[in-house]
């Protein structure tokens, strides 16, 4: 099997090429990757010398180059390439709306003009954003309607809605799956645990927005590419699948839990401005991805944060080479005065 995956350099993207390659030594993997800021080649610096292993620097927004390299043939294609970040896209979305809409439609549109010849299983990697927010109890299936409350969000779910209608009008043989927020290693330090770990190390603040009262329902990411790989090979052509962690835990408890960890003391955190549109809570019911495919969680968020923990401490240099100037504007820009 030959799979193309896009936007393989990020977090998510770089654990799951290095856990498909492990599991299939007879597969080969192109990663297509534009590199923006959140995409990094030392993730993967370690699979730079494998056979099996090719990345292209390109942009899926590119569809003469989109095309052509998925008509050199490839038997599925697995679409991580995002921009990721909801903060971000609070503070400008037009690139969220480019890639993650556009670049989608652009895949599509290549998978559609050769998949009568040449059957490309689709894959698109979504979120649980798109369901918006739950109130104290409760948790999303498959059937929740979808209602996004951020420029992120909705452009995922924009996403999923091209995906739809390529597999209802054209027939395409798209799988989408939606899961809640993953942790691990290789984690940019803008999202909130990678964050907290780097600025506990560093004895900075730990900024907690709002109340700290707000669910995350939280999968290690390694879980996360388990999941993937059961629907790649074995997931039902034009459904949904859920991915979650059953490990809901409120933000403020996500930063207590990683300074007990550490050693370093509760008064680090600092309470600041809410997020505008902030999602109160997301939970996840993953029970028709068990029920069909036999997946579940295997890493509790206690055991996901103590090895991510670990890995943060003894890979200090690939954090702090991240903590760029780019980097240190955008952390100025989003917590000096808020
Ligand atoms: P990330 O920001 O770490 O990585 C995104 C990658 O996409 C980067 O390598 C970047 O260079 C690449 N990219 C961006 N624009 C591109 C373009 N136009 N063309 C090619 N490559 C491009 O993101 P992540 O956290 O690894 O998330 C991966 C996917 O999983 C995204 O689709 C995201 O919406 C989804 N997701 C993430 C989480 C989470 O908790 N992180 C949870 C559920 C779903
Ligand atoms: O649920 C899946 C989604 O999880 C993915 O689709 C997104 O790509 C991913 O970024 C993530 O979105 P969140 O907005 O939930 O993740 P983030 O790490 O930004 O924030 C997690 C929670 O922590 C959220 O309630 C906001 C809060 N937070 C975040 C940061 C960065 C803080 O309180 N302080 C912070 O500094």
């Amino acid at each position: 099997m030959k799979i193309l995956v896009t936007g393989g350099c990020g977090f998510i993207g770089s654990n799951f090429i290095r856990y498909f390659l492990k599991s299939y030594p007879n597969d080969d993997l192109i990663n297509v990757d534009k590199l923006t800021y959140a995409g990094n080649l030392e993730n993967l610096s370690d699979l730079s010398q494998s056979p099996r292993y090719y990345f292209i620097r390109g942009d899926i927004t590119d569809a003469p180059r989109m095309e052509e390299l998925i008509h050199k043939g490839v038997d599925a294609i697995i679409n991580f390439a995002a921009e990721s970040h909801v903060d971000r896209s609070i503070e400008d979305p037009s690139a969220f709306m480019k890639t993650n809409v556009f670049g989608t439609f652009v895949l599509l549109e290549a998978v559609r003009k050769v998949f009568s010849k040449q059957p490309i299983r689709f894959v698109h990697i979504s979120t649980d954003e798109v369901y918006g927010s739950l109130g104290e109890t409760g948790a999303f299936t498959e059937e929740t309607p979808l209602a996004p409350n951020s420029p992120y969000s909705a452009s995922k779910t924009a996403a999923d809605m091209l995906v739809r209608a390529y597999h209802r009008t054209y027939g395409l043989p798209t799988v989408i799956t939606r899961c809640s927020n993953n942790f691990g290693p290789y984690q940019f330090p803008e999202k909130l645990i990678p964050l907290m770990i780097s600025n506990a190390i560093e004895d900075k603040e730990l900024p907690i927005y709002g109340d700290g009262m707000h669910v995350r329902d939280w999968i290690y990411v390694e879980d996360h590419c388990g999941a993937l790989d059961v629907v790649l090979h074995h997931g039902r052509e034009g459904e949904v699948y859920n991915i979650g962690g059953r490990s809901e835990r409120a933000n403020l408890v996500v930063a207590q839990t990683i300074l007990d960890r550490l050693g370093k003391p509760h008064s680090l955190i600092r309470f600041v401005t809410d997020r505008p549109g902030h999602d109160r809570r997301y939970a996840i019911d993953f029970s028709k991805i068990e029920r069909e495919l036999g997946w579940k969680p295997s890493i509790s968020f206690e055991e996901g944060i103590s090895r991510t923990v670990e890995w943060y401490l003894t890979h200090r240099e690939w954090w702090k080479k991240i903590k760029t100037e780019e980097y240190l504007n955008y952390y100025k820009r989003m917590y000096e005065n808020r």
